[in-house]
């Protein structure tokens, strides 16, 4: 959702500003902003535009070349995606900018109160009675943004990333967060302030966590952290593992094309070192149940991880939507163990669910891929993917990933519970092993499935077929063709076909069936409904790691045991969905309405 940059240090902030902004680019969002101080006491040089980075550069005209400011992408809540609704919002003088991503759940109030004492709003966000309102407390703490910013807070309802700057003082940056990412950047004479480490990662590779309600004020060489009740705290300092080359392109033509050519290395380096012990800090003898907590993709993820943990294991496990989790009000204590999974670590469902598990005694596992982000620290272990940044919102890397951690955890489990042999625990290694080089095959010989798909481009609809794991392989190929190509695409269960969904088939119907692997019974039962759909006039494109006469279209991908098959099953599927986007021509690495980190409920 929103990307935030603050700079302040011995350049000209305007280029670190918007280079860090579209560094964020890939969050997803509708407009952009910025504020650069101009003289001191003088009010703050001001550009927003709706619509992309590139609106807001044409816009910029002469900037004053001050070595501080703040950058903004906004993607709407309260109000649409116009010019006057972009951040940064000012107070009345103008002197004092204000960016924020998350929701203020009480503005309407604080404006209402505010519109009483005179203040004078101009946009339709909640973001700018939190402007308003800093401006009074500021006057009130003779000029301290970080006490005024600390009074704020106390006073907010909701989640928030802010960052503030006052033309009285340009080298000071003040942020704040609450259950929404904020990262400090450490340079030499120059400090950052982000959503997320990509926006500084071409300047320094130190970087800062900040806790759960905590104000930082940054100048070029100080950083200091403080809770809302003033006490100063300590940031926990760490190193970024991956450079700024990983953040681009590097002669692709978009980033979800690079990212899924990243999967063998992704794969590999997720699988380094983990195969003989995971060190997961659980006591997986005094747990019952596990339940797998997740959104969109990770959740698909989670629902191959119930198959694994399950097989493996021994464990029940129980794969919920994070959004859906605890209203229902689970059953659940400190013999369950949950496992939270997310690419971001920030997205707010899967934190939400996450609390609630924790206030009910249960254990945390979350399988994550961002460094220091708040599910992660919220946890009392975790399993990192290391798939590096994913820039693309549409996820593919971070699945292939979460699903090698989740075969990872059920090895673990049956290590540790001996539900599995030693015989068997080679066989699952090697197999895992194996697997960045299968993909690789795959990649080798894409080409052709590219021109196939394009066949499609003008189909209505688009259903995928599976069983066993190539059911939740399904919902994860409709999920990336809706996501990219704007199709309508619905991912079945084989079984359940006849239950309802084959009245959807008729005539020239696209249906792509995962073939399970030959040596499961399995395979028979899909060839019948492979069969039962093209009597109904159904175009069959079959994924399969064998022969398969039945298919208009075959795609071949390396035998693989069953549990494994999502792995190489899904490569294709990505690819499908990435040519439709292409071929129809959509914006493949930032679809329309979809934000990579979804930190709002
Ligand atoms: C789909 C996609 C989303 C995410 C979901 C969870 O391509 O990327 O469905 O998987 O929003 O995000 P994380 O994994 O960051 O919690």
């Amino acid at each position: 959702m929103c990307g935030i940059v603050g700079y302040t240090g011995n350049h000209s902030a305007v280029t670190p500003v918007i280079e860090g902004l579209r560094r964020l680019e890939y969050r997803g969002y509708d407009s952009a902003g910025i504020a650069i101080p101009t003289q001191p006491g003088q009010p703050l040089f001001i550009k927003k535009r709706s619509g992309k980075l590139k609106k807001l550069e044409e816009a910029l005209g002469k900037t004053p070349t001050t070595s501080s400011g703040i950058g903004h992408t906004r993607w709407a809540t309260h109000g649409g995606p116009t010019d006057t609704n972009a951040h940064p919002h000012l107070d009345n003088e103008g002197n004092l900018a204000l960016i924020h991503n998350g929701i203020i759940e009480n503005y309407e109030q604080l404006r209402a109160e505010l519109e009483k004492r005179g203040h004078k709003f101009k946009s339709e966000t909640d973001t700018e009675s939190v402007v308003h309102l800093l401006s009074e407390a500021r006057k009130e703490n003779n000029g301290d943004l970080a006490a005024a910013m600390r009074q704020v807070c106390r006073q907010l309802k909701g989640s928030f990333t802010l960052l503030a700057i006052h033309s009285d003082k340009p080298t000071h940056i003040v942020g704040a967060r609450r259950n929404s990412p904020l990262v400090v950047g450490l340079g030499t004479n120059e400090n950052f302030l982000a959503s997320d480490v990509a926006a500084f990662i071409s300047h320094t590779k130190k970087a800062l966590e900040l806790g759960q309600d905590q104000v930082v004020e940054i100048t070029p060489n100080s950083v200091v952290i403080t809770n809302l009740d003033g006490t100063e705290v300590q940031g926990k300092e760490y190193e970024i593992s991956w450079d700024a080359s990983a953040a681009e392109r590097g002669g692709f033509s978009h980033f979800m094309l690079k990212e899924i050519y990243e999967q063998p290395k992704a794969i590999s380096d997720t699988l380094i070192g983990r195969l003989s012990d995971l060190d997961l800090k659980i006591k997986f003898k005094k747990i019952n149940k596990i339940v797998i907590i997740a959104c969109g993709t990770a959740y698909n993820a989670g629902l191959v991880g119930k198959y694994a943990i399950e097989k493996c294991g021994g464990i029940p496990v129980d794969v919920e939507l994070a959004s859906e989790y605890r209203y229902r009000e689970p059953s659940l204590d400190e013999k369950t163990l949950v496992i939270p999974i997310s690419q971001s670590g920030e997205t707010m469902d899967t934190l939400m669910a996450l609390r609630y598990a924790k206030s009910k005694g249960a254990k945390i596992l979350s399988v994550c891929n961002t460094n220091g982000s708040t599910i992660a620290r919220e946890s009392d272990s975790v399993l990192y993917t290391h798939a590096g940044p994913e820039i693309a919102v549409a996820s593919t890397k971070a699945f292939a990933t979460q699903l090698v951690a989740m075969y990872l955890i059920g090895l673990e489990i049956g290590r540790k519970l001996n539900t599995l042999t030693k015989r068997e625990i080679d066989v699952i290694c090697e197999e895992l092993n194996q697997l960045p080089a299968k993909v690789e095959q795959i990649l080798e010989t894409v080409e052709p499935l590219r021109e196939t798909t394009r066949k499609f481009k003008s189909a209505e609809s688009i259903l995928f077929l599976g069983r066993h794991v190539g059911y939740p392989t399904a919902l994860e190929g409709a999920l990336k063709l809706k996501e990219l190509a704007y199709m309508h695409a619905e991912g079945f269960a084989g079984g359940e076909l006849k239950h309802g969904p084959i009245a959807l088939i008729d005539k020239g119907t696209p249906v792509i069936a995962i073939m399970p692997s030959q040596d499961s019974l399995l395979a028979e039962k899909m060839s019948s409904n492979i069969q039962e759909v093209k009597a109904r006039g159904a175009i069959v494109i079959v994924i399969s790691e064998h022969e398969f006469s039945g298919a208009d279209y075959l795609i071949r991908i390396p035998k693989v045991t069953q549990l494994m098959q999502p792995v190489l099953a899904v490569v294709p599927l990505q690819v499908i969905a990435y040519e439709m986007a292409v071929v129809r021509g959509n914006d493949v690495d930032q679809p329309r309405n979809l934000a990579k980190s979804v930190t709002v409920e």
